[in-house]
């Protein structure tokens, strides 16, 4: 197909937690490739994400994965017209990585810089497989976000809820972590959440302010004290008592029904607040769970409308979201100078 303009091709960055990921982007091809060192078995032996751990391990690992990007995609650094680099929010120290890295690359190779918002990455990454008519609504649920947003146009969103504490994919941490279950929470729960089914065993508070807003503490909280009601926690120890297998998976089920019906609840107050959306999509690293991705999938259906998810490997954190986003950013002429910093 004839083309009047000649492609963009955007390189882009992620460094802003535990992965470290590179991804090129050309403008009528797409993506040319998407490169990823994921650091979960780093962090697994402390249940959490360590941010010192972190950012030494984005050190090691951001030039050999831009490399690999540039080298997966048949291209050298000259052939570049854009270095885009996700510079907010996230871990400091994993943050200034990418910066720099970015920052470095473009000033020796003489390109333009763009800086990426890394929800705003997320917020459009399924663009990188379908076109989502505007206005849309977007549910955002990962492991430090979880957030509603109105999508009226490429870089035009507004925010119209947020978490007030924990983000839905924290809470599956945390909880996991509650039960001893290894790290990251969300894939091992959805495990155990189809073992029994995904049946509703113990009814968790679902949230019932009438605002767009989310709150997931108070979530594990419940988990918590139901856990030591049943004999399965001590509190004072601070420990878990053995816990039959059956328990956890009710647990994990009564989790996840909850989360998901805290979901829906959300999708339907929003859209009686917006009611002309055209579709719904959802993202973030939570978008990977089949449950709840099936039923927001069934909740849209009933109301006529289009859900779009990203594949599992744009869901959670990656840099061809980046790469995207700093494309259209490019386009827009939204381009960053050697100030761009962690901060502002
Ligand atoms: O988007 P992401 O990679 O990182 C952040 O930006 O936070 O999301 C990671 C989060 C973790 O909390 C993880 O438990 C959750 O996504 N997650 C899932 C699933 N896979 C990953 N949550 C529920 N079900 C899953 N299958
Ligand atoms: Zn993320």
């Amino acid at each position: 197909m004839a083309h009047t303009t000649p492609g963009r091709i955007t390189l882009g960055i992620e460094t802003s937690c535990d992965e470290t990921a590179a991804a090129v982007y050309h403008t009528h091809n797409g993506l040319l490739s998407n490169a990823l060192f994921s650091q979960v078995e780093l962090h697994k032996q402390f249940g959490g994400v360590v941010p010192e751990l972190a950012s030494r391990s984005q050190l090691e690992k951001i030039e050999p994965i831009v490399r690999h990007a540039l080298e997966g995609a048949h291209l050298s650094p000259p052939d570049i017209d854009v270095i885009a680099v996700t510079h907010k929010p996230g871990l400091p120290g994993s943050l200034l990585v990418g910066v720099c890295f970015a920052k470095a690359l473009a000033w020796a190779h003489n390109k333009k810089l763009v800086g990426v918002n890394h929800l705003e990455g997320h917020a459009f990454s399924a663009f990188l497989e379908h076109t989502i008519p505007f206005e849309h609504l977007c549910l955002t649920a990962s492991g430090g976000h979880t957030s509603l947003y109105i999508i009226r146009d490429f870089g035009v969103y507004e925010t119209i809820g947020t978490t007030q504490d924990d983000a839905a994919g924290e809470a599956f941490d945390k909880i996991a972590k509650l039960l001893a279950l290894p790290y990251p929470g969300g894939p091992v729960i959805e495990r155990l959440a189809a073992e029994v089914n995904f049946q509703d065993f113990f009814g968790y508070p679902r949230a019932t302010a009438h605002s767009l807003d989310f709150s997931f503490s108070g979530l594990k909280t419940a988990v918590l004290y139901d856990l030591i009601k049943r004999g399965a926690y001590d509190m004072r120890a601070k420990q878990l008592l053995n816990p039959s297998a059956e328990l956890k998976a009710q647990v994990a089920s009564s989790l996840l029904v909850c989360v998901a019906d805290i979901f829906e609840q959300k999708l339907a107050r929003a859209y009686a607040r917006y009611p002309h959306i055209k579709a719904v999509s959802f993202v973030g690293g939570v978008a990977c769970n089949k449950y709840i991705r099936q039923r927001l999938s069934a909740w849209c259906e009933r109301n006529k409308l289009t859900l779009y998810v990203p594949r599992p490997a744009y869901c959670t954190d990656n840099a061809a979201m980046i790469a995207f986003v700093g494309n259209y950013k490019a386009q827009q002429g939204l381009y960053a100078d050697m100030t761009l910093d962690i901060l502002k």
